[in-house]
């Protein structure tokens, strides 16, 4: 079976999935195909205690980046595709052995997957393709920043150039905070020392992540979500992994959206196209709505965790199909992807410490049912030698929720919450609060 035939007028059969991660954005997607018509089995690997509890759902104990393994579990369980949800397997080639060998997987290659593994790339691409994004300086050296700093004399946003586990960015707020940043992230004082470092103007306005399913060629854009970063209430405390999301993002309309694609995603995929990359895979762009339009503030090659967990439940049961599309390079022979008219929200629950020092193995009891509208996506969770779940992670589970407005979708979380029970255990109250009314 060849991942690059396009000549094909139908898609072949698709009933086994393979998902590569263990987070709640795999869990999510996890759910999400084994709910799409024609799916027999749906393997995650690692997978977490989420992933194994859905109806056809199993996990595959292969850590993600073990290609071999992997292709190995590919011809055993006869998989039909191969979806790869985080971004590090992404950049250390994982889609690329994949493709080698003949299969058919969502996710680009590791020179694809540059848009988020280096932001100086990406800046590059960005500016030579005329896509909106703040003024950078990319530097090589300490002293080199600080010189394009000392010349600027104002507060700049200092990121580190390869993949940080979202500990890579300061948005300082004054000069002499600018200064630490570049000694702290040359010298490798919270993360590994970084070779490059990009100086970017600092920008203002809401946040909005954008996504865009590719095959190489053509693209589908998905509804917009709201992700919340900061780990407080009021947008407050340090950056996180992400606290909860919702969807649609009611700050960018159709009409917007359908420029977004024009100016932004679309010129993206073309540059893409330009280098020589065939990108299969999500490209995530992270916009900030600037009181002079969006702006690009980051890529990322892969779905947004928690993202994901508030678009899956919004989309139709063709994203089997269409995900698979993308992976055989031929979106023009996949049906339309409907969408669910609904609002649908996700709050994260973590553990007492998170982000700095997660506190793990506190019992979880949870005695919240799953419905139709409410699903319950594992993180960092385990089962222990008795069965007991216990947490394994800084961000722990998410419950998600979809009704007729934001308002009832958010009261069916929160409610849900009540029925969660794990010592130290912390969430945001105001998930959604730019769309609540109450
Ligand atoms: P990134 O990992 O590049 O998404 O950056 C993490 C966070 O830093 C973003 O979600 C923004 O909140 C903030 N940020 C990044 N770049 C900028 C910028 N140029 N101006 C203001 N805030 C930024
Ligand atoms: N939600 C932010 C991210 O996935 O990077």
């Amino acid at each position: 079976m060849s991942s690059s035939k396009t000549s094909k007028k139908e898609l072949p059969p698709l009933k086994n999935v393979l998902i590569v991660g263990s987070g709640g954005r795999e869990n999510a997607l996890a759910w999400a195909f084994s709910k799409c018509p024609g799916i027999k089995e749906v393997w995650v690997a690692p997978g977490n205690t989420g992933t194994s509890q859905h109806p056809c759902c199993h996990n595959l104990n292969i850590e993600e980046e073990n290609a071999e393994e992997l292709l190995k579990a590919y011809k055993e369980k006869k998989i039909n595709l191969v979806v790869i949800g985080p971004e590090a397997p992404l950049a250390a080639g994982l889609a690329d052995k994949l493709r080698e060998n003949g299969v058919a997987v969502f996710g680009p290659s590791a020179e694809g997957a540059k848009l988020e593994s280096s932001k100086a790339w990406a800046k590059t691409l960005m500016n030579e393709a005329g896509i909106p994004t703040a003024k950078h300086w990319t530097t090589n050296t300490k002293k080199e920043a600080l010189e394009v700093l000392n010349g600027l004399q104002k507060a700049l946003v200092v990121k580190t150039d390869g993949l940080a586990s979202g500990k890579g960015v300061t948005v300082a707020e004054s000069i002499n905070a600018t200064a630490e940043a570049i000694y702290d992230t040359f010298e490798g004082r919270h993360i590994a020392a970084a070779d490059q470092v990009v100086l970017e103007e600092k920008l203002e306005g809401p946040e909005v992540s954008v996504f865009a399913l590719c095959d190489g060629k053509s693209m589908i854009v998905l509804p917009p979500a709201q992700d919340h970063k900061r780990l407080k209430d009021g947008d407050k405390g340090p950056n996180t992994g992400g606290m909860g999301a919702y969807a649609p993002a009611l700050l960018i309309t159709p009409e917007e959206l359908e420029k977004i694609k024009q100016s932004i995603l679309e010129p993206t995929l073309n540059a893409l196209i330009e280098r020589g990359i065939d990108y299969r895979g999500v490209i995530y762009a992270g916009l900030m709505m600037t009181s002079s339009g969006p702006q690009v503030i980051e890529f990322n090659c892969r779905f947004g965790d928690p993202e994901c967990q508030a678009l899956m439940p919004l989309l139709g049961p063709e994203l089997a199909k269409v995900i698979q599309a993308c992976a055989h390079g031929s979106l023009n022979l996949a049906p339309e992807l409907s969408t669910i008219n609904t609002f649908s929200a996700c709050v994260v629950a973590v553990t007492h410490g998170y982000p700095k020092s997660p506190r793990i193995d506190e019992e979880i009891k949870i005695d919240l049912q799953a419905s139709e509208n409410l699903q319950i996506f594992h993180s960092g969770t385990k089962l222990d030698k008795t069965g007991k779940l216990l947490t394994a992670g800084g961000r722990v589970l998410s419950i998600c929720a979809n009704a007729e407005n934001f308002d009832e979708a958010f009261n069916l979380v929160y409610k849900g919450f009540n029925e969660i029970h794990c010592e130290g255990i912390n969430y945001r109250r105001d998930i959604g609060h730019q769309v609540r009314n109450s």
